[in-house]
């Protein structure tokens, strides 16, 4: 790269950084008052429907090819290090992106069973914010991360915050497709309408996806302890707290006394 075009991409990059922690308070503020229209939330006006495997598929990609193309130009893109980090990305997009897809194609629907669609509106939206997330949290790692600083220095602290990190991520990964798989095989069953999750997480919370997803990006953030990686953690939360919010409404104005009292939106005992 040319000085110049590095000292643009410096720009760049900060500037999408900052973007990122700025959209948190406007998502949280849009979606007080805007449930995004999927599933539970769908209702007309938001434009041409297209299939959810397929919108999911589409809009979560770039997370899986921008990172490939631009891994070669970092200055890390062989430190074992970012490879680590990026590999941790990787695995919670293939999934998101391949794998979650065809969970939700390959069950079968019995016949008057739900099947809302996804508008193809909030796809582009969130394909937007992929295509510039993927390319903040891959430059982060691959090239503007100090992994010569402090933050890396071989030691029990680093060891320590670096098994917190991990031991998070794993933890909320696995709660988050549990309770995905668990939600699609009630669709799948769920004859006329939606019915109310029960077991495990769903016990404690009525968005234990959520919480696991959430869980997740904190676990990332603490790995790869940079504020592109923490902006991303941020952007989760504003994103699926409120959404768990209506989420939970829904549940309760739909079910009634039938749902669960003790049961919180998307923290144990707290929300
Ligand atoms: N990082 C982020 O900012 C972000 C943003 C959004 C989503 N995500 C992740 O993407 C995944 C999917 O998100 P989502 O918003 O689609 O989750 P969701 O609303 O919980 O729905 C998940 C799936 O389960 C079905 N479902 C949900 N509740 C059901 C019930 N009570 N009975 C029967 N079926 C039910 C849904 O069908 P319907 O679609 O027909 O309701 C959908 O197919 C989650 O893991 C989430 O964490 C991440």
């Amino acid at each position: 790269m040319t000085p110049a075009a590095a000292s643009g991409d410096e720009g760049l990059f900060s500037g999408a950084v900052l973007f990122i922690y700025l959209l948190c308070p406007l998502n949280i503020l849009s979606l007080l008052f805007v449930t995004a229209p999927y599933g539970k939330h769908s209702r007309a006006g938001w434009g041409p429907i297209i299939s959810p495997a397929i919108a999911w598929f589409l809009m979560e990609s770039p997370t899986l090819w921008l990172p490939l193309l631009l891994l070669p130009a970092g200055r890390h893109s062989s430190n074992p290090i970012a490879l680590f980090i990026l590999c941790l990305f990787f695995v919670h997009y293939i999934h998101r992106t391949l794998i979650y897809p065809l969970r939700l194609r390959r069950l079968r629907r019995p016949a008057g069973s739900i099947a809302s669609g996804f508008p193809l509106s909030v796809a582009a939206i969130a394909f937007v914010f992929n295509f510039l997330n993927a390319y903040v949290q891959t430059r982060s790692v691959s090239h503007y991360s100090d992994y010569g600083g402090r933050q890396w220095r071989a030691g029990v602290s680093t060891a320590a915050r670096v098994a917190i990190g991990l031991s998070i991520f794993i933890w909320g990964m696995a709660v988050n497709i549990r309770s995905d798989l668990a939600l699609v095989k009630l669709k799948a069953e769920g004859g006329r309408g939606y019915k109310i999750p029960r077991g495990g997480w769903f016990e404690a919370v009525s968005c234990p996806n959520y919480m696991g997803e959430v869980a997740e990006w904190l676990g990332w953030a603490v790995v790869a302890w940079s504020p592109a990686a923490l902006g991303f953690f941020f952007f989760t939360a504003s994103n699926l707290v409120p959404r768990a919010r209506s989420h939970h409404k829904w549940y309760v104005d739909k079910f009634g006394e039938d749902y669960p009292t003790s049961r919180k939106a998307i923290l144990p005992f707290v929300f």
